[in-house]
């Protein structure tokens, strides 16, 4: 089943049996969690279970990134909190097999959600927080049209040094006119 379809990927609803898989492996792993935190605390198949079910009764639209050249599920990329309202949302993604990382998946994934969140679901902005030092995760974001808009001072600490949390954002004007 795909829900929005690129040339390099196929993004996807998250289906229960995914928590058995890969996603299982990489949301536990802690080579690959330094700027998502996933791995701080273990997450069991319950534990799984029960985030499912939170992200699927929430305000949201929580994808699968299947690589389709190797058909495998590679990552996950998410618009959280939409806001009905003001009409904006958050964007998170992560590759968590890093086998997948630099080869444009990331990018095309996103470009696909984006231009599904304003041109089908009409939001008129996106926000995200990186984390300061998360520079290809903030390359990605500024090729793909974020500003940096301000910054969390010292919202972070890890291996015992105090880092900002970066707030970006991107908006439908600009995002339709960059094509
Ligand atoms: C950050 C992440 C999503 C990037 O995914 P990716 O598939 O490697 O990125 P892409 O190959 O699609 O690259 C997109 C653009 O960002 C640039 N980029 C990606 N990683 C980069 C890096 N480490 N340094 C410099 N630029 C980088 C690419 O050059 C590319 O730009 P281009 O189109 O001008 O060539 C991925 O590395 C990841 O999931 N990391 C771990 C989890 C994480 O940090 N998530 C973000 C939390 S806020």
């Amino acid at each position: 089943m795909s829900f929005l379809m690129g040339e390099k990927v196929v993004l996807r609803p998250v289906t229960k049996s995914d928590l058995g898989g890969s996603y299982a492996e990489w949301i536990n792993s802690q080579d690959n969690d330094t700027f998502t935190e996933h791995a701080q605390f273990p997450h069991s198949r319950e534990a799984l279970e029960a985030y499912y079910d939170s992200k699927n009764a929430t305000n949201g639209i929580w994808l699968a990134i299947v690589d389709k050249l190797s058909g495998k599920h590679v990552g996950n990329i998410e618009l959280s909190g939409i806001d009905w309202v003001h009409r904006k949302g958050h964007y998170a993604i992560i590759l968590g097999d890093p086998d997948a990382q630099g080869k444009g998946l990331a990018k095309e994934a996103s470009l696909l959600l984006l231009n599904h969140a304003f041109r089908k679901l009409n939001l008129n902005r996106i926000e995200l927080g990186v984390h300061e030092d998360n520079e290809g995760a903030i390359a990605l974001y500024r090729r793909l049209g974020f500003v940096e808009e301000g910054r969390l001072r010292k919202a972070l600490l890890r291996n015992g040094v105090y880092r900002d949390i970066v707030v970006m954002g991107l908006l439908a004007d600009d995002f339709i006119s960059a094509g």
